[in-house]
């Protein structure tokens, strides 16, 4: 069985009731578990936290045994080097997922700091940005 880690870092818990018009009205509890209904035959684990320490440790524990990281790292994307560096430390694959599309909002988003250290980037199709991340690396 292909196990896949899904990080999701700052603010992200508040998934359904952050600004609803950006991020839509569902929480990421109830995603998650359709999610793992439409794909059975792989372990998907899920983590969110607050904390950049959280999130580092999270790739440093998965990073090579997991077939695959989907990682929203959140306002932390477009900041933290120690991100980048920990996905570059690792063997497992990444993908940065967001669900807005970054590059039509602030200039501020527009950069990302961790991109550099993932296979590849999906943006802009709300939480089934995440689906086609597992897609991509199942
Ligand atoms: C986000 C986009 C980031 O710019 C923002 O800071 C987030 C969420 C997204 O999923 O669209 O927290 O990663």
């Amino acid at each position: 069985m292909k196990k896949i880690q899904i990080i999701n870092g700052p603010n992200l818990n508040l998934l359904g009731k952050r600004e609803p018009g950006i991020y839509g009205n569902e929480g990421f509890d109830s995603y998650l578990k359709t999610l793992r209904e439409r794909y059975p035959d792989v372990q998907i684990d899920y983590l969110q936290s607050n904390h950049e320490g959280d999130l580092i440790d999270c790739i440093h524990r998965v990073g090579f045994e997991y077939d695959g990281i989907v990682l929203n790292a959140g306002a932390y994307t477009h900041t933290s080097v120690a991100l980048l560096d920990a996905l570059k430390a690792v063997t497992t694959p990444a993908i940065e997922v967001h669900i807005s599309n970054v590059h039509t909002r602030e200039e501020f988003r527009h950069h990302s700091m961790i991109s550099a250290g993932c296979k590849g980037v999906i943006c802009g199709f709300g939480l089934d940005s995440y689906r086609l991340a597992v897609e991509a690396l199942r």
